[in-house]
């Protein structure tokens, strides 16, 4: 019963000084937040978050023409592409912010909360449609 205990005892320890490896996040299982996806104030801190972090790569209008968009590793997408649009999802979008593209200059956000992230996709997934 001692051993037992002293089993439990550190499993419940590694459970703890485990660190969040956030590529072990499985996507596909991620509850999406329709509604906030939807929602008209979303997309406007979206809109506001975006100017501050992405805007310098992707342009202020989100077309890819950022100031920084030249000697990227990568080419800044143009949100307001109606192609980039039906070839994408929230999920997508999401899994991006929260992971980067490695090899290219589209880094992770980890300083992001989840509900920030899903504010940008709410944002950039109603360019298209909504404009900028
Ligand atoms: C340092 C420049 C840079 C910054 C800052 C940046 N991005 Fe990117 N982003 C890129 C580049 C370059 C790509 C294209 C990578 C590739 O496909 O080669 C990209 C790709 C993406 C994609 C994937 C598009 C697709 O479907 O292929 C999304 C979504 C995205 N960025 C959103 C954002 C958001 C939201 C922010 C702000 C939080 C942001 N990016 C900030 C450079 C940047």
């Amino acid at each position: 019963m001692k051993a037992m205990g002293a089993l439990l005892t550190s499993l419940a320890l590694l459970g703890c000084s485990a660190k969040v490896d956030p590529s072990a996040i499985d996507y596909d299982k991620i509850e999406i937040p329709v509604a906030q996806l939807s929602s008209d104030e979303a997309r406007a801190r979206g809109r506001t978050l975006f100017k501050e972090k992405c805007a310098l790569c992707h342009g202020e209008r989100a077309d890819g023409h950022g100031v920084r968009s030249k000697g990227l590793s990568g080419k800044a997408v143009n949100f307001g592409s109606s192609d980039w649009r039906s070839n994408t999802s929230a999920i997508a979008v999401f899994e991006v912010l929260s992971e980067g593209m490695r090899g290219t200059s589209m880094p992770a956000w980890p300083t992001l909360s989840e509900g920030q992230k899903w504010d940008l996709t709410a944002y950039v997934l109603s360019v298209a449609g909504d404009g900028p």
